[in-house]
């Protein structure tokens, strides 16, 4: 073997079979450099006479993860990659792909365009381009139909899937399937080609019959997703482009990517992408995290039952310990059945279903918590209750074990001084269903160690989810955004905006469900406790509506108890309550307030900005650390449509000089509620946007 060079693209000869490297570390991403260097490897393997046969395969832990997402919104810079992608396909020598790990987006477009695949047990290959905005804009549009077939390839690129190796053969995708490294996988395709064993074939040179019903099928579903995005629409388009002649299709398909390529939806995505990797970059990085295999779960609320789940499906022993002996079967029943929920739906394989219900115990006895390496309490929310079970796990549990609250809007440093060892104690906040959303935000308090932080990232990047370092205060940073979001929500209400209307701005805007539709799952009950705990602090001019109290007093509790906001019978799509309707008109009345009409545009406008004003004060408090966290958390554990970025993002869209003018003409109205923070002005003077705070 002769190795020509170390480059990123290093060129090797074996015979008469020339291979190309890929060789940049982490992900083997196709930017610039990257194609340069693997063009230039290609000339100079194509001009040696000697060679016969040419194999693209990748160094590390994949081929490659497709092209530099940094580079998306540059300008394109040569040779790009269809260029590279046409030199390829249209090569006299044969060209074979050796894949292993992942080929993702361009690098699965650069293997379609050679003449040959050949897959190693374990790859996973996908278009994902639809998830960042974009569709296969390198070809991929043209060339997978042509090797699957257009209804394969409508729903490959259409979703974005990852597809395994075996069903990537099996649908023409790959030739070949081997064991081994991919490099001398690829030798040996490259062999048998020479041999005459197998035939080569340019993708280009095949053709793709029509399918009408397939496209139709795709467009009505990809038409009613809410919200409709165009990304996968535009995909679609293109890959309807590839029954024309390759060069046609090739180009109209070049021409959709850029333009969406040059889309907020694509921005929006492209910084989610960003900003859930950027999470992990927290000061406490540099310490070591300790060992975590057994845990404790103090709690069998639903909250309790949904963090041992999420920690069964991670691997990690776990105890359950509920003092409520008699809820101790339902907590067992609720996990299991969480667990079953889990192997349905592809979490857990058979053997790993198996092993996870051999990993956990329930118990109503506090002492199971002596010989965990991590206890996390999730009971309900009272600081006195809290304390208490705290000083308790501080004589049971053994030196070193880190002592976690779930709780969501508690004093942290007031949890950790009822113990005599604060350096243990820090906020693990979880999501409900905690088992799915994959959020949590971890609170440092004042005295927190460095290793329990880094503990704490390390479990939640073990348990799949997304954690974002947050600092002591009321509410965290999710639950103090969402407390502006919905007295914004409120206020309109009051205003003259109707719920329904309310929640319908919201969802056309991406979230999922508007805030009534969410208070009502989430229990009207619940919020109305928490109103009650703050009730004796709450300033004496802040405007309060007094309408969710007032449907509580109803005993409407939302979907609990069939009706809340809406009215909800099986079967039946929920319709406003109209009891609800007429407790805000006499609401508007008692307050002497002249309802007016606010168009959803305005809807959006006032809660997007609510959220954001309060974003930027949790900034400005250092209570986050960067506004991708703020980002992140809005995006995993709030809904934030994530084609929208997250508020800060949208911050960003707006500008500081317009949520300023924003700002100050709401606060005529209510000038308690409506504040300009001093960052926002401060950016103003200085030209600066959040992106540029990220770091
Ligand atoms: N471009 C640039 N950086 C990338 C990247 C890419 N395509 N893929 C991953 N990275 C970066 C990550 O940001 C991360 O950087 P930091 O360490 O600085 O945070 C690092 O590589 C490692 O990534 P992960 O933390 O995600 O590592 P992982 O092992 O958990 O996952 C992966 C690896 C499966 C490849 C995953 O990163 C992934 O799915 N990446 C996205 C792949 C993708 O969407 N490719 C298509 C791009 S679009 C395209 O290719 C078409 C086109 O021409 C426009």
């Amino acid at each position: 073997m002769k190795d020509e060079t170390n480059e990123i693209a290093g060129v090797e000869i074996e015979g008469d079979i020339g291979l190309i490297r890929l060789a940049k570390p982490p992900v083997n991403a196709l930017g610039l450099a990257l194609r340069t260097a693997v063009y230039e490897a290609f000339q100079t393997l194509t001009r040696d006479p000697a060679i016969r046969a040419i194999v693209l395969y990748g160094e590390g832990r994949f081929f490659s993860a497709g092209a530099d997402i940094k580079d998306f919104g540059k300008a394109d810079v040569e040779p790009t990659l269809p260029q590279v992608l046409k030199v390829l396909n249209d090569s006299e020598k044969p060209v074979i792909a050796a894949l292993h790990g992942v080929a993702f987006g361009g690098a699965l477009e650069l293997a379609l365009a050679t003449h040959l695949r050949v897959g190693v047990t374990g790859l996973r290959i996908g278009l994902p381009e639809v998830k960042l905005g974009l569709l296969p804009g390198a070809g991929g549009a043209q060339r997978l139909p042509r090797l699957c077939g257009l209804a394969s390839a409508i729903d490959i690129i259409c979703s974005g899937r990852d597809v395994p190796a075996e069903e990537a053969q099996t649908l023409g995708i790959l030739d070949r399937l081997a064991d081994g490294p991919a490099r001398e996988a690829g030798i040996a395709v490259a062999r048998d080609v020479l041999a005459g064993g197998l035939v080569s074939r340019r993708t280009d040179e095949r053709t793709v019959a029509e399918d009408p019903a397939a496209v139709e099928v795709a467009r009505n579903r990809l038409q009613s997703k809410r919200p409709t995005l165009t990304a996968p629409l535009k995909a679609l388009e293109a890959v309807c482009a590839a029954t024309l002649p390759i060069d046609h299709g090739l180009e109209k398909e070049r021409a959709l990517f850029m333009e969406l390529m040059a889309g907020d939806e694509r921005a929006g995505l492209v910084h989610a992408f960003f900003a859930e990797r950027a999470t992990g970059r927290i000061p406490e990085k540099p310490a070591k995290p300790r060992e975590v295999n057994r845990v404790a779960v103090i709690g069998g609320g639903t909250m309790g039952v949904g963090i041992a789940t999420s920690l069964l499906i991670g691997g990690y022993d776990v105890d359950l310990i509920e003092a409520q002996s008699a809820r101790v079967a339902d907590a067992r029943s609720g996990i299991e059945q969480n667990l079953a929920g889990a192997l349905k739906r592809g979490k857990l394989t058979e053997e790993s279903h198996e092993a996870a219900l051999g990993k956990f115990g329930c118990t109503e006895n506090l002492d199971a918590a002596k010989d965990a390496d991590l206890v996390i309490e999730a009971i309900f929310e009272n600081m006195e209750a809290k304390s208490g079970l705290f000083a308790k796990l501080d004589a049971i549990c053994k030196p070193g074990a880190i002592l976690a609250t779930n709780t969501s809007y508690l004093d942290v440093n007031e949890i950790a001084a009822a113990t005599a060892r604060p350096g243990d104690v820090i906020g693990l906040h979880f999501f409900s269903p905690a088992h799915i959303m994959r959020l949590i935000e971890v609170v440092v308090a004042d005295e927190t160690a460095p290793e329990c932080v880094a503990t704490a990232f390390a479990l939640a990047r073990k348990l799949g989810k997304v954690p974002v370092r947050a600092g002591v205060c009321d509410g965290f940073i999710g639950n103090r955004i969402l407390t502006q979001y919905r007295r914004a929500a409120d206020y309109l209400l009051l205003d003259g905006a109707d719920f329904a209307g309310i929640d319908a701005a919201l969802e056309d805007f991406g979230f999922a469900m508007g805030p009534f539709a969410v208070n009502d799952l989430a229990g009207l009950d619940i919020a109305k406790a928490t109103r009650d705990r703050k009730a004796a602090t709450r300033p004496p001019e802040e405007r309060y509506s007094r309408v969710a109290d007032q449907i509580c007093d109803q005993g409407w509790f939302g979907r609990k108890t069939g009706q809340g906001y809406y009215i909800y019978e099986a079967g039946k799509a929920p319709v406003a309550n109209q009891g609800a309707v007429k407790i805000v008109e006499a609401e508007r009345r008692v307050l002497n307030l002249r309802p007016r009409a606010f168009s959803g545009e305005e809807i959006v406008a006032r809660c997007l900005t609510a959220m954001i004003a309060e974003a930027v004060r949790v900034l400005e408090e250092g209570i986050a650390l960067r506004p991708a966290d703020i980002d992140a958390v809005e995006l995993f554990g709030y809904g934030f449509p994530r084609h929208r970025g997250g508020p800060m993002h949208q911050a960003d869209l707006i500008g500081p000089a317009e949520l300023i003018r924003r700002i100050e003409l709401y606060a005529v109205e209510d000038p308690h509620f409506w504040r300009v923070p001093e960052l926002l002005r401060e950016m103003q003077c200085n030209g600066r946007n959040f992106a540029d705070l990220n770091g």
